[in-house]
């Protein structure tokens, strides 16, 4: 009976808490204008990169710690997927925006509005209808820091795939190029009569603009 009872005990004790010790708390800071060669635990001298302070995590000087990685105002902008290794550690991590400061994290770049010109390359104009020409802006994307755009390729519509990079404005996907911009042209007549017959007629002008295009992607059935 008494055996019993003691049994019942330790693991009342152990299931509130009591045999896990508290643990310090260590607060890290990181903030776009900071630098990596920061220690990070004052908030006057933060890190610069949420994957530093994830790789500080496991240094000695705080091991053993709960951990509060606080997130100062401004883009963390993730240049690579951000790992969290946490096995077999019963100490708690926490990332948070430091008091409540307006904190975004994202997987991409901002290009500012400034960087943009107008298109004056006689060659690209020519495709752009005349209405269109004097809105059309370029940019460099190596210029903003992206030298990597991958490959742009079909996804969704049955085909699993992660999608491509895409560019959005003020928050907004934009779409690929395309036209017509919104709906289809009719197929007028397929000569071959044949029903997978990639040679098809249709009424418009339109698509000759592009033609010393090399990478057209046309969409139909
Ligand atoms: C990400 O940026 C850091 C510097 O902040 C750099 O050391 C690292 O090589 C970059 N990683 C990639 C995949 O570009
Ligand atoms: C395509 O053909 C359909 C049926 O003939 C017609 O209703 C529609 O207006 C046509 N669309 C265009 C964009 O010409
Ligand atoms: C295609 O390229 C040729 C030769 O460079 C040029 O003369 C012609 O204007 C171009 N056409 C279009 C539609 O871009």
């Amino acid at each position: 009976m008494l055996c019993d009872l003691l049994l019942f005990f330790s693991l009342f004790n152990f299931s509130s808490g009591f045999l896990i010790p508290e643990l310090q708390n260590v607060h890290l800071y990181v903030s776009p204008t900071g630098s990596d060669l920061n220690v990070g635990t004052d908030a006057s001298n933060p890190m610069r990169t949420l994957h530093r302070a994830i790789q500080r995590i496991s240094e000695p000087d705080i091991q053993n710690k709960n951990i509060w990685i606080e997130l100062m105002e401004g883009y963390h902008d993730l240049n690579s997927t951000l790992v969290i290794n946490h096995r077999n550690d019963y100490r708690r991590i926490t990332i948070r925006a430091y008091q409540n400061q307006k904190v975004h994290v994202t997987g991409g770049k901002r290009i500012p509005s400034n960087q943009f010109t107008k298109v004056t390359d006689p060659s690209i104009l020519q495709r752009l209808s005349p209405e269109a020409q004097k809105h059309v802006l370029q940019t460099k994307l190596s210029d903003a820091g992206i030298t990597d755009i991958g490959q742009i390729v079909p996804y969704g519509k049955y085909i699993l795939r992660q999608a491509p990079l895409e560019i959005f404005e003020n928050g907004f996907p934009l779409t690929l190029s395309r036209w017509p911009n919104y709906g289809f042209i009719n197929i007028t007549n397929v000569p071959s009569g044949h029903r997978y017959s990639t040679v098809f007629q249709y009424n418009s002008d339109r698509p000759k603009k592009w033609a010393n295009q090399s990478d057209i992607w046309v969409y139909g059935y």
